[in-house]
């Protein structure tokens, strides 16, 4: 939540400044702003409230100069939506930026204002500001008042600090949130991540928690130092990234979120081909890394990737024959869970800062444990956190809504699931060589999906007029029907509950009638009467029943609803138990994105939403 930028340069900074705000928007888009040091020596700021796109107006009338600044988009957390909350926090002293919380500032507070410090901001970040300059009154210099500071404050966050009398200098602080240095011979760089830097650096430096970095720049001459948590002078290492702007470009599409449903046949196939070869049926070194021997499997994750966590149960134990627990990370870091020795655990995450699952983790590997994190963003704190790392292979993902993501996460679980089940003597060689050869067949599926997209425009201008709506999957399909639930509710404001289509009679059917559309996820597999006959009973109660299924379903379905019809049926190619998911997930995902599309609703940037969640 909230991004960070900051840039050193001999040329003005502040387009740029603004430029990389625009990538690190999907961090939050309450309010934004930029400070530099003006020509006059004084720390000038524009601020203002909502999406970027309002503070490049107060810049196009008001601009800014100078050749060193920092900047911020925010995601609100202390103080409400406001320009006076929108960072940077400025004085006549020093301009902060801040991702984060800072917990304790209740008190900071009440101490700063008996000393006499006013507050214009209802944030916690304004006191970071307030005790900086407070002790640099006090004699201290810039980076003992940062350190200072930072043993006073406590919380997960990360700081960027521009100093008046400081022109050359910016200051960058990490506990518990992200930040990444830029480094090129006459230019300086501080961001939230590699995407906001990514059309001017190759060269990066992930700071480590507890890290304090000056950046000075003085003429030709760019230099790093860098403090570890105890103050004593580290070496971190530099790493080269090959993230470039067109790979964060929306191209021809309405959206990203548009292109990264598009861009599954090949992020899938990437993914895949990172971890098995087809041809000889084998796995690649990702997967052969983990051999360690468990008794039982933890999947710990948030959201969309908790969802993925909750298709791999049903897939590991049923294939694999393997025991899974799986764990929304922000309830088991605050359980008291009991912890065997023998368990592997998988962290599964997007953005590898989602705060609860690193939190999670940390936990975990405090108890010995083994962590594999299966995560996109490979720099990524719960990455570097990891025992073993499984990259999923989406590239970056924008739009709020997870989707290309989530199917490289399956991807993975799918060839995970073919490893254990293989080793343990699981399936029958014939059924794992199915197996094995079916996943291989998903990209071309997908595309064929993706090439009938019509369909989910009709179904979506029905959607776009409702208020609520109920998903119904079984079995790996179950939690397909949460994700269809949360996209389309995440991006439409559509009131959406996914149920296992069993429990229906326990509850939710109460709340069918005539105006409720039924999403049904029913491919013709084994639990497929049994969803049949649930689509039968909401029928009978005069529901919109819109089925997706294959070509056999399809036939039952049509055989047995003469009389009462389902609204629509929609035919997806055929699929298996590990194939499934990931084909019906496209088909949630348009869904979602079309009928969103035509409610007219921000669909890219969702309103309270933001794609990292690095606050708790
Ligand atoms: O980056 P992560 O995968 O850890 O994020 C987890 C959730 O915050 C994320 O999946 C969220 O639920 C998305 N908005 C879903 O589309």
């Amino acid at each position: 939540m909230c991004g960070i930028i900051g840039i050193i340069s001999q040329n003005d900074v502040s387009e740029r400044l603004l430029d990389g705000l625009k990538r690190l928007e999907y961090r939050g888009y309450d309010s934004a702003g930029i400070a530099t040091l003006a020509a006059d020596g004084e720390i000038d700021r524009r601020r203002a409230e909502g999406k970027l796109e309002k503070l490049a107006d107060v810049l196009a009338t008001r601009p800014l100069a100078g050749v060193i600044g920092i900047g911020h988009t925010r995601w609100a957390t202390h103080g409400g939506i406001t320009k006076n909350n929108a960072h940077p926090m400025a004085n006549d002293t020093v301009a902060v930026v801040h991702n984060g919380i800072i917990e304790n500032f209740a008190s900071l507070k009440e101490m700063l204002q008996q000393r006499g410090a006013v507050f214009t901001s209802d944030t916690d970040t304004e006191v970071v500001m307030h005790l900086v300059s407070m002790h640099m009154q006090e004699g201290l210099t810039p980076l003992e008042a940062v350190q200072k500071t930072l043993s006073q404050v406590r919380g997960a966050f990360a700081l960027a600090f521009l100093f008046k009398a400081q022109p050359h200098m910016l200051i960058a602080a990490r506990r518990g949130s992200p930040l990444v240095l830029g480094i090129t011979e006459s230019e300086l760089f501080i961001g939230s991540d590699a995407i906001a830097l990514a059309p001017w650096v190759r060269t990066l430096c992930y700071l480590e928690e507890g890290d304090v970095a000056t950046l000075t720049l003085h003429g030709d001459n760019a230099e790093v130092s860098i403090l570890n948590e105890d103050g004593i002078a580290v070496e971190r290492p530099l790493r080269q990234t090959n993230i470039t702007a067109d790979a964060i470009s929306k191209g021809a599409f309405t959206h990203y979120m548009l292109k990264e449903i598009f861009e599954q046949p090949l992020t899938v196939s990437d993914t895949l081909q990172s971890l098995i070869s087809v041809e000889d049926e084998s796995f690649h070194a990702p997967l052969l890394a983990l051999n360690k021997p468990f008794s039982k499997i933890r999947i710990i994750a948030c959201g969309t990737s908790y969802y993925a966590g909750l298709v791999a149960k049903y897939w590991f134990e049923k294939l694999a024959r393997v025991h899974v627990d799986v764990e929304i990370a922000s309830e088991f870091r605050y359980r008291s869970p009991v912890f065997d020795g023998d368990t592997l655990n998988f962290f599964i995450t997007q953005s590898g800062e989602t705060i609860d699952t690193l939190a999670a983790l940390t936990l975990v590997k405090q108890q010995g444990e083994t962590c594999v994190a299966i995560v996109n963003v490979a720099e990524s704190s719960i990455a570097r956190a990891s025992d073993h790392v499984i990259q999923t292979m989406a590239g970056p993902e924008i739009g709020v809504a997870s989707t290309k993501a989530f199917t490289a996460q399956l991807v993975v679980l799918a060839a995970l699931c073919l490893k254990f089940a293989k080793e343990r003597n699981a399936i029958s060689p014939h059924e794992w060589t199915n197996f094995f050869q079916s996943i291989a067949q998903i990209p071309g599926h997908i595309s064929e999906l993706l090439r009938n997209d019509g369909v989910y425009h009709q179904l979506a201008a029905h959607l776009c007029q409702v208020h609520h709506t109920l998903y119904l999957g079984r079995g790996a399909n179950f939690p397909i029907a949460l994700e269809g639930a949360l996209k389309l509710k995440e991006i439409s404001y559509i009131h959406a509950e996914g149920y296992p289509a069993g429990e229906l009679k326990h509850g939710p059917i109460a709340l069918i009638d005539s105006k409720m559309p039924v999403i049904v996820i029913a491919p013709h597999d084994e639990w497929f009467e049994k969803t049949l006959s649930n689509v039968q009973e909401v029928l009978a109660r005069c529901a919109q029943v819109i089925v997706f299924t294959d070509a056999k379903g399809a036939a039952a379905i049509e055989a047995q609803t003469k009389t009462m019809p389902c609204y629509r049926i929609v035919i997806l190619p055929e699929s298996n138990m590990l194939t499934a998911p990931l084909l019906y997930t496209i088909s949630i995902q348009l869904l979602a994105y079309y009928t969103a599309h035509m409610k007219g609703t921000d669909v890219d940037q969702p309103r309270n939403l933001a794609k990292s969640v690095t606050v708790e």
